[in-house]
This record gives structure tokens, sequence and C-alpha cells, in this order.
């Protein structure tokens, strides 16, 4: 079996996290300009089964039996292999790099998933249709995140703009001109599984006044869609501004989001927000025809650690790994 590689993009979402986790929609896409790749190569004349794993990037180089059963990349490549129904593969070593920026809101653990099952699939020759390595990559989310609402995974594995709400098929949408993105990581690093169990606590302390956040931030969602399918991006830009502001109320936002996105706004971007369960992270402005080069300088100035421009194509490039 010959050596292959695989990658998959990081994500950033538009409009409706967290909100997404009570069943609201919510709006994502794809970030193509940094990706977790994976790269397999056979390991001629050792046993069968023989299955080694290396990650520089957070210092891991081991067999993979001597990880932890739960441990997020045993489960991936076990799950992965009883899917095929393939008990014991030829030897081979995976080796993962990822330039995604880790804790950061960005998708890093679901992309790492979506590499690492296109990486083994193509390498034992059985590729998966995107449902299947979308199903997979959920099934690890929920070791990292405990109740992952399925968005991250979704935009990752379908590689496109997509309406999500849990439980219902994934919806693709379509762009009808270029739509341009600053990204702007606070440097602070965030855990998506407490940010999401502060907001639950306080919903169950509030419910009313939380059930009536997650009801206008799923109407923005739905108005987004149709800024976004209408290619109308400075409606859009306003509504994710609204949104930052529903965030705000919801306690996930902290002073150098806050800060980074009025630098965005101050220096020309259609709208920001935080992105991803917030308090830390990054933020992401939506840029129109001009500024982007002030809008990024604006955000260096403000504090960001690592500016990320990206475009969304109005037509999938085919590019799915
Ligand atoms: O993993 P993050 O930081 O991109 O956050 C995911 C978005 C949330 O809505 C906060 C959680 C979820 O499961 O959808």
């Amino acid at each position: 079996m010959p050596s292959t590689s695989a990658s998959a993009p990081a994500k950033i979402i538009l409009v409706g996290e967290h909100a997404v986790v009570y069943n609201r929609p919510a709006i994502a896409v794809p970030v193509n300009a940094v990706r977790a790749r994976v790269a397999i190569h056979p390991l001629i004349g050792q046993p069968s089964g023989n299955i080694q794993i290396s990650a520089p990037g957070i210092n891991l180089d081991s067999a993979l039996k001597d990880l932890d059963i739960h441990h997020p990349l045993r489960v991936i490549i076990d799950s992965t292999l009883s899917t095929l129904g393939i008990a014991l593969p030829p030897a081979f070593k995976l080796i993962i790099t990822s330039t995604i920026p880790f804790a950061a809101g960005m998708g890093s653990s679901a992309a790492v998933s979506v590499a690492v099952v296109r990486g083994l699939t193509n390498f034992l020759g059985h590729p998966l249709q995107n449902d299947m390595v979308n199903s997979l990559a959920h099934e690890v989310e929920k070791i990292h995140h405990g109740t992952p609402s399925g968005i991250d995974n979704s935009v990752i594995a379908y590689n496109q703009p997509i309406y999500f709400c849990k439980e219902k098929p994934v919806e693709l949408l379509h762009l009808p001109t270029a739509l341009t993105l600053v990204i702007a990581d606070s440097g602070i690093a965030a855990s998506t599984s407490s940010l999401v169990n502060g907001v639950r606590s306080r919903w169950q302390a509030n419910a009313p006044a939380y059930e009536r956040l997650f009801d206008q931030i799923g109407e923005l969602a739905d108005l987004s869609r149709q800024a976004l399918e209408s290619g109308e991006y400075s409606n859009l830009g306003k509504l994710m501004t609204e949104n930052h502001g529903l965030l705000v109320s919801m306690g996930v936002s902290t002073q150098e989001l806050d800060q980074l996105v009025n630098a965005a706004l101050n220096s020309g971007a259609l709208g920001a927000k935080l992105t991803g369960s917030g308090g830390g992270g990054n933020i992401v402005a939506l840029v129109g025809s001009n500024f982007k080069n002030e809008i990024e300088q604006s955000l260096t100035a403000a504090g960001a650690k690592r500016v990320i421009t990206t475009q969304i194509l109005p037509i999938s490039s085919g590019e799915n790994y």
C-alpha cells in the first residue's frame, strides 16, 4: 500500500454559536487557509496491526495500542477501522500536523478527526462518503466537548458553508459572490466545554431570559442565511454585529474580544463578532471591497496575536480534502 495524505480545513461560525446547542439554527463556513494534515506511511516488514501515531504539535509519539482507549486519536482510528470491518490493517505510521490554532473556536479537533478518517480510508482503499466521515468525527467531538451540537464536524466534513440545526440534515449554502473574512486571535485559549457549561448554568438559573436570547439568535441565523444567499453582505455584517451583542449579554465575551470587534468595526468592517465558544479564541470580521489592510492592521494594533484573511468562494472549489 503506497503512502497517502489528506487534510481538512478549519471552520468559523458566522452566526448562532451557543444557541445552536439549544436547537436553534446556525451558519458556519470552512476556512481553507489553515488546515489539519495527515500523512500515512506503510511500515514495510512490520506485523499487521502495528499502528504508530506521531503528532509533533502535542509531543505525541506512540503506538496506538499504548494510548488510553478514550484518547480521541485512538477512538477515531478504532471506530474508522471498525466501520470498514478491518480488524488487522497492514502496519502503518500516521503523522498529524496542523496550522489551526488550538482551543480557539476554529474546530481544530474536528479537523484532525476528519483528516484522520480521510487519510486512513484512502490508505486502506475504502474512502467514505461525507455523511459517514461526519458522524465518525461527531462521536469524537463528544469526548472533547461533552454535548457538541455537531456544527464543527459538519462544516469541516462537507467543506462548504452550511445552515445547521441539531439533529436535522445539514443544508449546504451557495454564495453568489466571494465573501472575505478577517479572523483575529486574542491569543487566549478557552475551553469550549467550560463555556458551554457556563451558559447552561445561567440558562438553568434564568430560562426565560436565555430562551429569548436563543430565539433572537435563531432569527438572526435565518436572516443571515437570506443575506448570504442573496449576496447582501453589508446586511449580513450588521446581523453578525447584532449577534455579538447577544453573545455579550450571554456572558461569553471578554474585554479583549470586545476590543478586537470594535477595532474591526472602527476600521471599516461590515460586521464583526466573536466566533466559537468565546472566553478567548477568535473574532471574525466581514470585509467588503475596501479596508482589508486597514482592518488587518487595526486588529494587530488592538492586540491580535495572529490575523488570518480568508475568502469563501461562490462555487465549491471541488477540493474536499
Ligand atoms: O468549539 P468551538 O469553540 O468552535 O465552539 C463550538 C460552538 C458552540 O456552539 C459554543 C458549541 C457547540 O457544540 O455548538
